[in-house]
């Protein structure tokens, strides 16, 4: 038991994914894993442990923002013992040929600032992807009916942005789409020697406006809960 995670040790698997929306944790575990149990629900921010095809797996929400995702990262890498973490999430498709629906498989994140600025200084952090887990989840993605884009994200603090110059920016860099958490998830793992990914749901495009409805998000998001699983043991 950790500050922000009730679990007993051993109650969490070595793989965790991690949706921000807690009761999209709920929604997994009970839609993929067998034998689920509950063990978090510590501010509500529910976690379940289960197993997929035979191996075990926790579904932990981490919230929304780099600050909340580094809480439950931090207390699963280094409480728990968390081998392999990744971010199942929706985001904002940034470029023409990202739609509503497809995926992307986050390469890297770009950030202004994130909770592990601080011991960078001056240093500009690359945070990316483990390789692994990246070149799995794309040979999984390649069966499946959405299409993937593989490449860098933007990790913003702001959902209410103040800032569409640095979003044009971001643009002009080809980066793919906009999420809040992925870059301090890539970094807590490299600190740490985990191994990391961020698979994504493209949820609404900056440039159009479109946006999914909510009945509409389940068959998108499966595939991506679905990569992230075969990902992780591959
Ligand atoms: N911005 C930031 N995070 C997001 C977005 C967005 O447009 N869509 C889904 N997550």
């Amino acid at each position: 038991m950790t500050i922000h995670i009730g679990a007993a040790p051993g109650d969490i698997a070595e793989t965790v994914l991690m949706p921000g929306d807690p009761y999209r944790a709920k929604w997994a575990a009970e839609t993929f894993l067998q034998d689920i149990r509950l063990v978090n629900e510590v501010r509500g921010m529910l976690g379940y442990t289960g197993l997929w095809n035979g191996h075990p797996v926790t579904i932990q929400g981490s919230g929304m923002g780099m600050p909340s995702l580094s809480i439950y990262a931090n207390e699963l890498i280094r409480d728990y013992g968390a081998q392999t973490l990744i971010r199942i999430g929706s985001c904002g498709g940034m470029q023409d040929k990202v739609k509503v629906r497809d995926i992307i498989l986050a390469m890297t994140a770009s950030t202004v600032n994130s909770p592990s600025s601080g011991i960078f200084r001056e240093l500009n952090f690359a945070p990316c992807a483990d390789w692994s887990l990246l070149q799995a989840a794309a040979q999984a993605a390649s069966k499946r009916s959405s299409a993937v884009h593989i490449g860098g994200i933007y990790s913003s603090d702001v959902f209410y942005d103040e800032r569409p110059d640095l979003n044009e920016q971001m643009v002009r860099h080809g980066i793919l789409g906009v999420e809040m958490e992925a870059a301090e998830l890539y970094t807590l793992a490299a600190r740490h020697g985990r191994r990391a990914l961020a698979v994504l749901t493209v949820s609404d495009h900056l440039a159009t406006g479109e946006a999914l409805p909510a009945d509409q998000r389940e068959r998108s998001f499966g595939d991506m809960v679905e990569i992230a699983l075969e990902a992780a043991f591959s």
